[in-house]
């Protein structure tokens, strides 16, 4: 049997309506004239987000590098949480590209507050780097796929700004926010200069994502792009997947949340196993393994061949909802998980 794939949002293989898409998608050179389908993509993303312009790109890492590479200059520093995805999975780009340092802040789940970054930020003196930018996570991966409050962020985004900092968003899983807590992507969009989201996470699309901001911080982000690499020639048949993703996938996200819920209730069952299902807000359950049981990493490797599970910490485990997964997978998943626990599974 196939093993249930729960390591992350982004294993997900298109549909052949997304692939029927691509092959009908109306193209031209994006570096030229503009590829009419990457264009038509980014205008719609713009929208959504209620800001002026949009910036396809290959990934959320390209997305990020460019919203921070724009928006500071080198030996500038950068406000965020220790967790974040920008410090923890982006090969250091916010270094080796931007040549920028990070202050981090410690808050729970990754959240963070306007004190947080009036405490953080830099005086003025020589002896310490600029503060220019605030970057927050939303939902926060690493914060076990934490919603940002929309007070919160109003609070940092408002104390931000007074104190002359952009605010950047990694919002690679804003659909997960906006599905959980009922607002628009434009709603937390409001609090921010600059977002970056995804269409290859809970959106199913294999690549893709958009940066977006204001026209000038876009216009820098294009050029940048250029400097990376990423400006791609007929990209329409990417646009048009990712396109395909945003109207037809964005509406069943609601089901990912259910399936992570449902899952971390099973697993809370379980001896050795400890998870706090009633903090579960979107596609991610991120549960602790009792050393008794060995380290997450032999945990995840017993069950292998079944359920696919992310190890994240010595004795921490991720399992994160998506387009495949079923009722029916989480409900085996869990009694695999209880056989691999030393558990017997609920009867078959
Ligand atoms: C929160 C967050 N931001 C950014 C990214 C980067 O996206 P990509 O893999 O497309 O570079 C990811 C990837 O999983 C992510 O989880």
């Amino acid at each position: 049997m196939t093993p249930i794939d729960f390591r992350s949002d982004t294993v997900t293989q298109p549909t052949p309506a997304m692939r029927e898409a691509m092959m009908a998608a109306p193209l031209g050179d994006d570096v030229l004239e503009g590829d009419p389908s990457v264009r038509s993509l980014e205008a719609k993303v713009a929208e959504l987000l209620g800001k002026e312009a949009a910036l396809f790109v290959p990934s959320g890492t390209m997305a990020n590098l460019l919203a921070v590479r724009s928006q500071t200059q080198p030996g500038e520093e950068i406000i965020c949480d220790e967790n974040c995805h920008i410090y923890y999975y982006e090969a250091a780009g916010f270094a080796a590209v931007s040549g920028c340092s990070l202050r981090f802040t410690r808050g729970e789940r990754g959240l963070f507050t306007g004190d947080d970054v009036e405490r953080l930020v830099r005086h003025d003196d020589e002896h310490f780097p600029r503060t220019s930018l605030v970057c927050v996570e939303n939902t926060h991966n690493r914060g076990g796929g934490a919603v940002w409050p929309i007070e919160q962020l109003a609070d940092v985004y408002g104390r931000s700004t007074e104190l002359g900092l952009r605010v950047h968003m990694d919002g690679a899983r804003l659909w997960n926010a906006c599905a959980a807590s009922g607002l628009e992507p434009a709603d937390f969009a409001e609090f921010t200069d600059t977002v970056s989201v995804c269409f290859s996470k809970g959106l199913g699309c294999p690549f893709g994502s958009v940066l977006i901001g204001d026209k000038a911080a876009i216009a820098k982000a294009r050029r940048l792009r250029k400097v990376v690499g990423g400006a791609m020639r007929q990209a329409g048949l990417l646009a048009a997947a990712a396109s395909h993703a945003l109207d037809h996938n964005r509406q069943r996200i609601g089901d990912d949340h259910r399936r992570a819920s449902a899952l971390a209730e099973a697993i809370a069952e379980i001896p050795g196993l400890t998870v706090d299902a009633s903090r579960i807000e979107t596609n991610m359950v991120y549960f602790g393994v009792d050393p008794s049981l060995g380290t997450a990493a032999e945990f995840c490797a017993k069950l292998d061949d079944s359920v696919r599970m992310l190890d994240e910490s010595p004795q921490g485990v991720r399992a994160v909802m998506h387009l495949h997964i079923t009722d029916d997978d989480v409900a085996r998943a869990s009694d695999l998980i209880a056989q691999a626990a030393g558990a017997t599974g609920s009867p078959a």
